[in-house]
This record gives structure tokens, sequence and C-alpha cells, in this order.
């Protein structure tokens, strides 16, 4: 380079194998300031958002970028993973690429030897990532976003070190009329509609369909119904029919996480499931009968007596100077055992109520495994529904009196997320749909197990005792 003093470097080859196809290719080729990869599930969008962003780092010196979602949490499971296993393994390897996990005054980030970084980021927790300037911003599933985080992000993008700046975004698609399809429609940002045939792990060059691909599109894809397969098979753009609680607006009621005060009261609501999601949630609600889903286990193919165990294991925690022996957290009744002899407490309040859905085998089972006792939810769908429904309407104070955490589930269930069914309960409810949306008695009985649960917590706080607690002989 001009000006530069010439280093003389000696290094191995490097092979790095990236073949991208279709709208992935396209990505590599553009520079208007906002672009989006649209499109179903495992086309290569996100890998291809990764690989442009490294080879933008590795060819401007200096250079700055960022990859964003909206939740620090989500972007550690997702983003990070295809990064450091499939786009930087080898840069990694040579030390062309370092990982810095962060400090008190700089993000976490990916550092390069030619002074390029790239920052990563939750908009959750963004402060000192958003007083920065960027050559590229890279917003996965960007659906997630508000559109004031979007325009956000469009106003660091002044750092130049790279001759054009951009942010570039993934996403599967979601309701026509989310603001970012508008923003798409109105040309504001450039959409590149990505397809399962651009992802070489799925579609051969000339079209055939690999092994993996009959795995994946087949397998699972082509199982999914509604508005799902609609957006995650097809890339469609389509509003679910029937949906229940059309009130829900994830701006309104989907809500960044925040430390519960310990006075306010809790309540575990359970539906159980062994190939279906058990779900147990955790509820608090405020001095005022605002309802806070803030943490849950939504989970597959795990008996009750381990979610009970998992659960102790969430809301206690060591006594300070105390550690762990062998039997302590093996068991629901190890964890007991702990916190009986002092050696573990309680880390939020203990649950006004354990409300559990009917199975009297699984309620039992759990009875025994927590140490307490349960009552029946109140099971009449249409006034449970009706009572949710209400909740959801912004009130008079501009707040609607339920809302949900992100970020609930502590684990997500591989076997849900590879099968892209839902994997916690807010994912559940834009799909949450009426079986018949002309008569509009009852839910559709799929992806409905944490939405159950919302109803059943409603319910009892709404909707009086619930059912008799009278057992007939
Ligand atoms: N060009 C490619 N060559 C080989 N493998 C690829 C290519 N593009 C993507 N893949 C692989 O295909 C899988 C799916 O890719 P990716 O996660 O980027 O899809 P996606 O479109 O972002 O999916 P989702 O919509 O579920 O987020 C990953 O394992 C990825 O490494
Ligand atoms: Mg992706």
């Amino acid at each position: 380079m001009a000006g530069q003093p010439r280093r003389r470097v000696t290094t191995a080859e490097l092979v790095h194998r990236y073949e991208p196809r279709g709208a992935c290719k396209r990505l590599f080729e553009d520079r208007s300031p906002e672009i989006l990869l649209s499109g179903p599930a495992g086309t290569g969008k996100s890998r291809a958002c990764l690989e442009k962003g490294n080879l933008l780092s590795l060819l401007n010196p200096r250079a700055r970028g960022l990859i964003v979602r909206k939740t620090l949490a989500s972007l550690s499971g997702s983003a990070v993973v295809t990064f450091e296993k499939a786009v930087v393994p080898e840069l990694i390897a040579n030390g062309t690429v370092a990982y810095f996990g962060g400090s008190a005054r700089e993000p976490a980030q990916y550092r390069y030897g030619n002074g390029s970084t790239i920052t990563l980021a939750g908009l959750d927790r963004a402060s000192k990532v958003m007083s920065t300037e960027y050559d590229w911003i890279y917003a996965q599933e960007a659906i997630e976003l508000a559109e004031g985080d979007w325009e956000a992000l469009t106003t660091r993008l002044r750092n130049g070190a790279i001759s054009f700046q951009q942010l570039m975004a993934d996403t599967n698609p979601d309701i026509p009329t989310h603001w970012l399809n508008v923003r798409c429609n109105e040309g504001q940002t450039k959409v590149l509609e990505s397809r399962h045939e651009d992802n070489p792990l799925y579609f051969d060059a000339d079209g055939t369909m690999t092994a993996a691909g009959h795995d994946y599109i087949e397998g699972k894809l082509d199982r999914l119904t509604g508005p799902r397969k609609a957006r995650l098979r097809h890339g469609q753009w389509v509003a679910a029919e029937g949906v229940i609680y059309d009130e829900w607006d994830p701006a309104v009621h989907l809500v960044d996480r925040f430390w519960v005060p310990k006075e306010w009261d809790r309540w575990w609501v359970v539906d159980f499931g062994f190939n279906h999601p058990f779900v147990l949630q955790r509820w608090a609600e405020d001095p005022d009968g605002r309802l806070y889903l803030y943490a849950e286990i939504y989970r597959t193919k795990r008996l009750v007596e381990d979610h009970a165990r998992d659960v102790m294991v969430q809301v206690t925690g060591w006594v300070k100077g105390e550690q762990r022996r062998e039997e302590d957290t093996e068991t629901a009744a190890g964890v007991l055992a702990a916190v009986a002899a002092g050696r573990r407490e309680w880390r939020e309040p203990e649950p006004r109520g354990v409300i559990c859905d009917h199975d009297a085998e699984d309620r039992a089972t759990l009875e025994r495994h927590l140490g307490r006792s349960t009552s029946p939810a109140h099971k009449s769908v249409s006034d449970g529904l009706q009572a949710v429904q209400s909740r959801l309407k912004v009130a008079g104070d501009g707040r609607p009196r339920l809302v949900i955490m992100r970020d609930t589930v502590a684990e997500r269930d591989p076997d849900q997320v590879e099968a892209k069914l839902p994997a916690c309960t807010a994912e559940e409810i834009p799909g949450y749909v009426w079986s018949n949306s002309k008569v509009k008695e009852a839910p559709l009985k799929e992806s409905d197990d944490g939405a159950d649960c919302v109803r059943y917590m409603v319910a009892e706080r709404d909707l009086g005792a619930g059912e008799p607690r009278v057992r007939w002989l």
C-alpha cells in the first residue's frame, strides 16, 4: 500500500471454502446503505452476512464492524456459533483473528491483525456500543428489532474506513404489515429474496436436493403448518389467519429483562408434556396486579422429576461460602435438602401458588418432587381467552396488564429449534390461532402449550377461585 512500509510476511497458504449463490452472492456485490436478505429457514442468509463482514474486515485495515441482535443472549447462541465454526475457524487457528471477551471500557469483539474489529452486541445492553461509529453493521433476525432500533443503527454508520457504509440484515418473514416489510416495499431498504436453492448444503449447483436437503426441507420444514410453513418453508410475508390474541404486539408486550422486585408475588404455571413441550412458567405480579412472565422451562423429552430439579436449581443458589457436593443438585430432593440445611437459599420469593394442567399422575409426581401442593387450572376456554385478550389491551395508563420478558428460557430446546417450532411462550403467541376461524370457539391444538399456561395464569387471577376444589366421590 502506498506510503506504508512493506512488511514481509511469510504465511502458509490459508484455504477457506465458501461459495455463495443467488441472493447470498448478490449480497456480496451490493453497496446499498440498507440491505435485507429475506427468506425461509436455512437458506444461508446469516452465513452470507457473516462471510461478507469477515471479508470487509480482512480487506480494509481498521474497519469497524458490528454484529447485533435484539438481545445479547440470542446472539451468543446463533451468529457467534456460525461465525467461529464456519466463517473464521482458519483465521482463529493461525492467529489472524482473536476473540476479546470485553472489559468495563470495551465491548466483546473479534480483533484482526490489520486493526479491524467486529463488535458483538445485543440491543438490550447497547449503550457502549451505540456511542461508537462503524463501517458496516449486520443485524441478525431483524424482525425482532423495533424500527427505532433500526434507525438508531443507521446513524452509527460513518467510520469511513471502507469506501461505502452498509447496514445489512437478515430475517425470516413475519406479517406483511411489519415495519421492515413496509420499509422494503417503500424502497428505503433493498431486499434480496433468498431461497433454499442458494444453499449448497441443501442443493447441488444443478438444482438437485442433497441428502441433508431431504432431511431438513422435507423432513422438517414441509411438516410445518399454517403461516409458519408459508414463512419458514416458502419465505412469504403472510399474516396468520384467525389469530386469537390479535392485540399482541411485540413492541408493546415483549419487554427487555429487568430484575423483578422481591416484594412482587410469584406464581408458577405448569402444562405437562413429553413429546410436546413441558412448560413451567414463572410469573410476577406487581402491586397493581399487572402480570409479568419472567422465566420458564420449555422443553420436550424430559421427565417431570427432571423439570422439578431444574426449576429448583434455577430459583435457589449457594449460600456464600458453601460449595456443591456430589448429591446436592442431582435431584429436586437434593436441592430441597441443601435448602433445609441452610446451604442453599431461595434467590426469589417462593410461589404463592403452583397452577397445573389436570393430568393427575403428572401432578402427583410434580408435587412429590417439589415438596409442595399444586392447584388445578381453571380450564374453561372461552372466558379464559377473553380474560387474556382484555389484559393485552393497552389500559388508560398506556400499559397493558400482561407482558412477557425477552429470553425467558435458560436453554432453548434444541429439538424445537431444529424443527423450527416455538422454543418459548412468546414465540407461540403470534401463531396461536382458532381451530376454526369462523366459529372461534377453541384454539388449534398445536404449539399451544405455553399459550395455555398464559390462559391458566390469567384465569387464576381474573376469573375467581378456579374450579371448585371439591373432590367428587
Ligand atoms: N454457501 C454455503 N456453503 C456451505 N454451507 C452453507 C452455505 N451457506 C450456508 N451454509 C450452511 O447452511 C446452514 C444454514 O445456514 P444459515 O444459518 O446461514 O441459514 P439462515 O438462512 O440464516 O437460516 P435461518 O433462517 O434459520 O436463520 C449453516 O450450517 C451454514 O453454515
Ligand atoms: Mg439465520
